[in-house]
């Protein structure tokens, strides 16, 4: 019993460390998630540093400074559509929090999951142990490329980017 509610502690533990988001949490809570995940995933023809979906490297062009119009767009939207589950900071609500997200993940990998997160969640394995974590399936919000590309541009200001 007692070992029980060690485990449990435990458990509870790696839950709330792993779904903050910081980048040297997150790393250690994703390597024994990943294992598991990385087995169900058919490694050859996704590419977890891409994603699945309609953005490439080449059609995600970001400009050296931010594009202010287009960030304020995209935090209208995220008040919206995105804030009941995602704080601005490093702090987990029921998603990871947005800080350092554009460094953690490639501009194009972000557009395709946050317009494709269904597949997206089926086959990336750091999402996987992120939905293991969090116990929640990001639902589409039905975003349409350009409300989406607003978005990152947010998230790229909320990063520091001028
Ligand atoms: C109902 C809650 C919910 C809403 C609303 C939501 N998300 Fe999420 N989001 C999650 C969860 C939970 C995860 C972790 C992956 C999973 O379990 O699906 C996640 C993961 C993410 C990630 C990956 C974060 C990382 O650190 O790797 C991004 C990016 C993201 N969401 C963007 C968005 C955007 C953009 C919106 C609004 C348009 C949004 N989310 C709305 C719950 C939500």
């Amino acid at each position: 019993m007692v070992q029980f509610r060690f485990l449990l502690g435990s458990l509870l533990i790696a839950f709330l460390v792993a779904c903050g988001g910081k980048p040297e949490n997150s790393s250690q809570g994703a390597s024994t998630a990943a294992t598991t995940p990385e087995e169900h995933a058919n490694p050859s023809d996704y590419d977890p540093d891409r994603g699945a979906g309609k953005f490439t490297e080449e059609n995600v062009v970001l400009g050296e400074s931010l594009d202010k119009a287009m960030a304020d767009r995209g935090h209208d939207i995220q008040k919206v559509k995105c804030s009941a589950c995602h704080r601005l900071t490093d702090e987990k609500l029921v998603g990871p929090g947005w800080a350092g997200v554009t460094e953690r993940q490639k501009p194009y990998w972000i557009m395709n999951f946050i317009t494709n997160p269904d597949e997206m969640i089926d086959r990336d394995p750091i999402l996987q142990a992120q939905l293991e974590l969090c116990l929640v399936r990001m639902p589409n919000q039905n975003l349409t490329d350009d409300e989406a590309r607003d978005i990152l541009e947010f998230m790229r200001e909320n990063d520091g980017v001028k």
